[in-house]
């Protein structure tokens, strides 16, 4: 698949299926690091970021949101979500491997189901550009599907990748030094009585502090 045929796709999901709230680990992870009196001006990064569901939350709490995502329909969407809270959102069109993001200028990262939709050429190059944009210490969250995730198996019409557990310990093994703790959990969700199983690697890790 092109990379065109990649922002098509996403420009179509990001213009009729956003989600509308902010996704609970990206709260739960942030809200838990930093207290109310240590949000304002902390900058949260997040690439791939759709239509900004996240961003709108983070700059509700007092965070700088930063957003990157390949789909033009998503950004303007985010921007627009914005609006009521910053004049001029830093919310612009990139890749996940060139987030043109200034290095070391991250407070934070949250990556939200975009590794799945990226796909398994975009892991190492995704995990080098967060360990480049987060300052040193900073803290990251990735989350996206496992290979035991009902949503890449059977009927799949985005094309979701799911990683098997070799897949990430390789390629966030691969960061070495760069990281300075690095925890690989699952985030799993049942539904129908448990006939459908969400089944999503859940990384977090922070850089390394020299
Ligand atoms: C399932 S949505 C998740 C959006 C957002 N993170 C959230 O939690 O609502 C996946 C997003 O990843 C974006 N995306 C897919 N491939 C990408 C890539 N290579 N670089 C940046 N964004 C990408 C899509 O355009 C889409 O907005």
């Amino acid at each position: 698949m092109s990379p065109d045929d990649d922002t098509a796709r996403w420009d179509a999901w990001n213009a009729a299926s956003a989600p509308q709230y902010p996704h609970e680990k990206a709260i739960q992870f942030l809200l838990r690091r930093f207290a109310p009196a240590e949000r304002a001006g902390k900058v949260v990064f997040e690439p791939g970021c759709g239509t900004g569901r996240n961003l709108e939350f983070l700059a509700r709490e007092g965070f700088v949101p930063v957003g990157r995502d390949i789909s033009p329909v998503a950004v303007e969407g985010a921007r627009a979500r914005l609006a009521p809270w910053l004049a001029d959102p830093d919310v612009a069109v990139a890749g996940l491997a060139e987030p043109a993001v200034a290095p070391d200028s991250c407070d934070a990262l949250i990556c939200i189901g975009v590794l799945d939709a990226a796909g398994p050429a975009h892991l190492g190059p995704a995990i080098d550009a967060a360990l480049r944009v987060l300052r040193p210490g900073a803290p990251g969250l990735f989350l996206f599907a496992s290979d035991a995730d009902f949503r890449v198996r059977g009927n799949n019409p985005l094309g979701l990748h799911g990683y098997t557990e070799a897949d990430v310990a390789a390629a966030f093994g691969a960061a070495g030094a760069r990281l300075d703790r690095l925890c690989l959990d699952r985030y799993i969700t049942t539904y129908d009585n448990r006939s459908h199983a969400q089944n999503e690697h859940l990384i977090t890790f922070g850089k390394a502090a020299g």
